[in-house]
């Protein structure tokens, strides 16, 4: 193991499978744990840069501690978020590419593999969960851009299941809002925060919780008032 700190939480979200919702997740998650009263930083070491970006567009009091990195450079980043005082780090990463996940995984407390429930995609993600078997890091597949009303999901479950994969209880439904919140900067809470949507990634994050030390009761309001 190269580094894993003890103060800090990181979670990783990690697929080989490109459009699985990696970086919508990662951003949500994000503001979930700020709400929340965490202190968040975000490391993107997709080339593509999605996360980075995202922050660069939110309105100055609104952005996160975040950098666009390279997986060798993980290790350092996450010694500096950790002395920084961070709570929770959330390590975006780049699809199509063997060497990251294993080499990202080792560095996290906890993997989450967003993926869709369909075919191709599930067939893709295999990959990315055979990369990941020899990292002791605990990971868990969301089923992610869900379309409601299909028996796909708890085909999806099952199957996975059947193959020794963890899957999180609740699926991410899909909600064209939540492409909006992003691309406006904001994440769903910000957009939406009565809509569905909201709930169910408020849901992921207190799921999250179940296996990362994160915060799930709301600062008190003079607490909230400063940290906003
Ligand atoms: N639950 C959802 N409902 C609707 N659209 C979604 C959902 N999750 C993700 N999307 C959309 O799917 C597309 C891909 O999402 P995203 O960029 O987060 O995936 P990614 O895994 O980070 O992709 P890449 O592998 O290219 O980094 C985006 O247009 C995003 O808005
Ligand atoms: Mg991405």
């Amino acid at each position: 193991m190269l580094y894993r700190g003890d103060g800090m939480e990181t979670l990783a979200l990690i697929s080989q499978k490109g459009g699985c919702g990696k970086s919508t997740l990662a951003v949500h998650m994000a503001v979930c744990a700020a709400m929340y009263g965490q202190r968040v930083a975000i490391i993107d070491v997709d080339p593509q840069g999605s996360a980075f970006a995202w922050n660069e567009i939110r309105e100055p009091g609104r952005k996160f501690d975040a950098i666009h990195a390279t997986v060798t450079e993980l290790p350092g980043l996450l010694r500096k978020a950790e002395a920084a005082g961070t709570g929770l780090t959330i390590i975006d990463t780049a699809p199509h590419t063997n060497k990251d996940p294993p080499a990202v995984a080792q560095l996290a407390d906890f993997v989450l593999i967003p993926a869709r429930p369909a075919f191709f995609d599930l067939k893709a993600m295999a990959a990315t969960v055979i990369a990941l078997h020899m990292t002791k890091t605990p990971r868990a597949v969301v089923l992610n851009a869900a379309p409601h009303g299909y028996r796909l999901v708890d085909e999806a479950r099952a199957n996975l299941q059947k193959a020794g994969v963890t899957v999180l209880p609740e699926p991410i439904h899909q909600y064209a809002a939540l492409g909006h919140a992003v691309t406006g900067g904001l994440s769903i809470h910000e957009f939406a925060p009565d809509s569905p949507a909201a709930a169910e990634i408020e849901g992921l994050y207190k799921a999250l919780a179940g296996y990362l030390d994160l915060r799930t009761t709301l600062p008190k309001p003079a607490a909230r008032r400063a940290a906003s």
